[in-house]
């Protein structure tokens, strides 16, 4: 499958579309529609189910967007977040210097060839004002990631949770960067959601820890319906490798335009919270009660973008296959991340009150369409295209015999079972 076959079925399909699409749209942002929503929220609370709910030694937080700008002085943003740019003198379009395609060609010059001048550097960082007078007002920044809010509040968050290292912060928010050339779809966007988690542990547990929390993500990603094949581990070599750092993996997914990175664990030693303690002046250090022992914690992060992994889920769960001489296209979500659990149809718009009336309550807690136009063939179809798990339809028997017939969409099998029974059937299987 290519990438334009997966954005096309985003888009008819409401998914995802390009942002202020009627102006034109803006390069790097885009929309997520009523399908695209409910995925992205399903994803988003599966991670927060493993990472926080499930776990006594997480706890979870929503910070500002915008923070004091000092914070990205301390972090190194403002000095090194940076990437070099360069300009095509002819035709004026602009790349990272790093990741020019030579396949494309310039449309100014007489030989297709661009004329790119030297690498210039350019920060990423999206600026503002804050402030009602121009001349007053003070120049933020659109946090470039939601990690540094976590070391911002970590005394904060341990004190009032009444945690000690070793413990987890975990957050999901929005963040930007000013791409230079933002690409493949949701892949590089200029603004994204990012769930991270910062582990908080003594220096001598960071990497026992850090180990943990591979597996523990490597177990997650297969949870939610990644394709194993499609995911391997990139180890970051001494040249790639922060200078802060100890150690640092990439899960890395097979997109439909190569393998890139979708989540990155990293150990990063002590450096935020010694950075912000010597920037700040306030100290983030921690006296263990029992030892007395005082220690800055070293962090080990997690951080994976929900663009990103919606875009994987969608790539895994992409399939074609033929059915009765007819093409069929379905999207294999895991009824944990499908924007719909269940689609229920009435047969004939006969039907339509009693199985309205089902709808109405299973939609109580779970997500539910209800479609009630065309044959029932191709209502199945649709569903099939959107990833909904489950068809559940009322027939004319189901008066007569409390039953509704359920088709499960991967194997297409049908089966009947009891109208009372259909709500258990469903959380049996949101739960497997
Ligand atoms: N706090 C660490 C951090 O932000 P990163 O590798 O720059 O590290 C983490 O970003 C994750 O955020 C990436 O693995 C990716 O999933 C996502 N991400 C980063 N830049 C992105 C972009 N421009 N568009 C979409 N997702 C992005």
């Amino acid at each position: 499958m290519d990438l334009d076959t997966l954005v096309s079925l985003c888009l008819n399909r409401g998914f995802i579309y390009p942002s202020s699409e009627i102006y034109g749209g803006i390069a790097g942002f885009w929309d997520y529609g009523p399908l695209g929503v409910e995925m992205r929220n399903n994803v988003k609370a599966a991670w927060w189910q493993t990472m926080v709910r499930e776990r006594d030694d997480v706890v979870g937080l929503d910070s500002s967007i915008i923070a004091n700008p000092e914070t990205w002085v301390a972090s190194g943003h403002v000095a090194n977040f940076h990437d070099p740019m360069v300009d095509c003198r002819a035709c004026k379009k602009r790349f990272r210097a790093d990741q020019v395609d030579p396949a494309d060609r310039c449309s100014a010059s007489d030989n297709g060839e661009h004329d790119l001048t030297e690498p210039r550097q350019f920060n990423l960082m999206l600026r503002t004002q804050v402030g009602p007078a121009e001349e007053s007002s003070a120049q933020v920044y659109l946090r470039a990631e939601t990690c540094q809010s976590i070391f911002l509040d970590f005394k904060r968050v341990m004190t009032s949770a009444r945690q000690k290292p070793p413990f987890g912060i975990a957050q999901i928010g929005k963040a930007f960067r000013n791409e230079i050339t933002p690409r493949f779809f949701v892949f590089r966007s200029r603004e994204f959601e990012q769930m991270e988690m910062e582990y908080f542990v003594h220096p001598d547990a960071g990497m026992d820890r850090f180990e943990a929390w591979r597996e523990t993500r490597w177990r997650w990603l297969l949870d939610v319906g990644l394709d194993e094949a499609r995911l391997r581990w990139h180890e970051h070599g001494a040249d790639e490798l922060a200078h802060y750092a100890r150690a640092a993996y990439d899960v890395e997914f097979e997109f439909p335009f190569g393998w890139h990175e979708l989540e990155g664990v990293h150990h990063r030693g002590d450096h935020d919270l010694r950075s912000h303690t010597e920037h700040s002046g306030k100290d983030l250090s921690y006296t263990d009660q029992e030892t007395k022992e005082r220690y800055t914690p070293h962090v080990v992060e997690t951080s994976i973008g929900v663009d990103r992994c919606m875009l994987a889920l969608l790539t895994s769960a992409y399939d074609t296959e033929e059915v009765k001489g007819e093409k069929r296209t379905v999207l294999r979500l895991s009824p944990r991340i499908a924007p719909y659990l269940a689609a229920v149809l009435p047969l004939s718009k006969k039907l339509s009150e009693p199985t309205g009336k089902l709808a109405a309550a299973l939609r109580r807690r779970f997500s539910v369409d209800y479609d009630v136009s065309g044959a029932i063939g191709r209502r199945y179809r649709r569903q099939d295209e959107i990833g909904t798990p489950f068809c559940v339809t009322y027939d004319f028997d189901s008066e007569d015999d409390g039953k509704v017939t359920v088709r499960e969409r991967d194997s297409m099998e049908q089966e009947r079972i009891a109208i009372d029974a259909v709500e258990g059937y469903l959380s049996e299987r949101v739960l497997a």
